[in-house]
């Protein structure tokens, strides 16, 4: 039994759930929904449409306004203070979108968009895939274009520049999901090696091994990491710098951050643990042989015969 071999064992597999849950939080309807890398609270999008009621009276633009006014305030009756809570069902859109790593889920607010500590109540995510391409303007159109106003976000002044931003950043997201399955392969196979280790004693090719696949673990989880906060940090300020006006807000996953720098921390143990042992495995093996070279022949009933011809 090795037991400095527990450490690096357990920090091995700690960094493998982790890094699972990042994978798959939120991968289907409600499965760890508070772990989204990016929420859009869409409950007040298109508010300012009521504030443009009066200044643009005329034209095309006049009746489609003055159409979803008196839509509203006929559901309303005439109450405009509850919009938060009405205005994302006219427009056929939901009142929340949040991006996981394989999906993107939809849903209200419960009990409604303005309550303190609103929870989320899902309605539904599309289908998971390697590499979902978070592309919100795609997404609320086509929900725009089939709600009971007709209208798509030019119309309520949504601002391309959000989406050609997230663009930006977006291709660099794509990878993360080799990166962490690449960082997962490897953490899985830390925990059999370290496990063998544990319990025999491993030679220092097997801790030399073994601090190789915590390092690419850790550094395929790091990179992971920080495409994933950065991506949280330009997607979030590009929405809110664009989107607030028109009611769009944007919040970041602080859950999903911390597992995904946990795993990196705990990897980060788990390769200090594994090259300590290789250095004092070194230092063992080498007192070893002088052991064996000066008491060489009395341990000879135990030792392996050929270690004489050393001497
Ligand atoms: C006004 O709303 C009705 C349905 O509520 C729709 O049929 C009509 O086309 C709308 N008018 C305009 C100008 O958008
Ligand atoms: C929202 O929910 C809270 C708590 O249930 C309630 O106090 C508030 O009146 C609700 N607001 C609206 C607009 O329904
Ligand atoms: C959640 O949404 C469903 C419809 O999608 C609805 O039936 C249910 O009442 C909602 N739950 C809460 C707590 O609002
Ligand atoms: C959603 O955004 C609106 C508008 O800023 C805000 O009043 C509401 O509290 C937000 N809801 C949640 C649950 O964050
Ligand atoms: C999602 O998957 C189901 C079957 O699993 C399929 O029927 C459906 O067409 C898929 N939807 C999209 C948008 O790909
Ligand atoms: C949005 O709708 C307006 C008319 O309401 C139309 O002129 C415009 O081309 C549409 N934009 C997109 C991107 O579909």
């Amino acid at each position: 039994m090795r037991f400095t071999a527990l450490l690096p064992f357990a920090c091995a597999v700690v960094a493998f759930i982790l890094s699972m849950l990042c994978l798959f939080a939120g991968h289907k309807r409600g499965f760890m929904e508070d772990y989204h890398i990016l929420t859009v609270n869409t409950s007040t999008l298109g508010h300012n449409l009521f504030n443009d009621t009066a200044s643009s009276s005329s034209g095309i633009f006049g009746s489609l306004f003055s159409n979803i006014t008196n839509t509203i305030e006929n559901d309303l009756d005439g109450a405009l203070d509850d919009l938060a809570d009405k205005l994302s069902k006219e427009l056929g859109i939901e009142q929340w979108y949040s991006l996981h790593l394989m999906d993107l889920c939809e849903g209200t607010y419960a009990p409604n968009a303005t309550a303190n500590r609103a929870k989320k109540n899902v309605t539904s995510c599309t289908n998971e895939t390697a590499m979902y391409h978070f592309d919100l303007e795609k997404t609320l159109n086509e929900q725009l274009s089939v709600g009971d106003l007709h209208i798509n976000l030019s119309d309520i002044g949504w601002p391309d520049t959000i989406q050609d931003d997230v663009n930006k950043v977006n291709v660099a997201l794509d990878a993360t999901f080799v990166l962490y399955v690449i960082g997962i392969a490897a953490a899985g196979l830390l925990i059999l090696t370290s496990f063998v280790s544990v319990f025999l004693n491993g030679s220092r090719l097997v801790s030399f091994g073994n601090w190789g696949l915590a390092v690419i673990s850790f550094l395929t989880l790091l990179a992971a990491s920080i495409i994933v906060t950065v991506f949280q940090d330009k997607a979030a300020s590009a929405i809110n710098k664009y989107g607030n006006d028109i009611g769009a807000y944007a919040y970041k996953g602080k859950k999903y951050l911390i597992i995904t720098w946990v795993s990196v921390a705990v990897m980060f143990l788990a390769v200090l643990a594994w090259m300590v042992e290789f250095c004092v495995g070194r230092r063992n093996s080498r007192r070893e042989y002088t052991e064996k070279r000066i008491k060489g022949p009395r341990s000879r009933k135990w030792g392996p015969t050929p270690r004489r011809a050393l001497t």
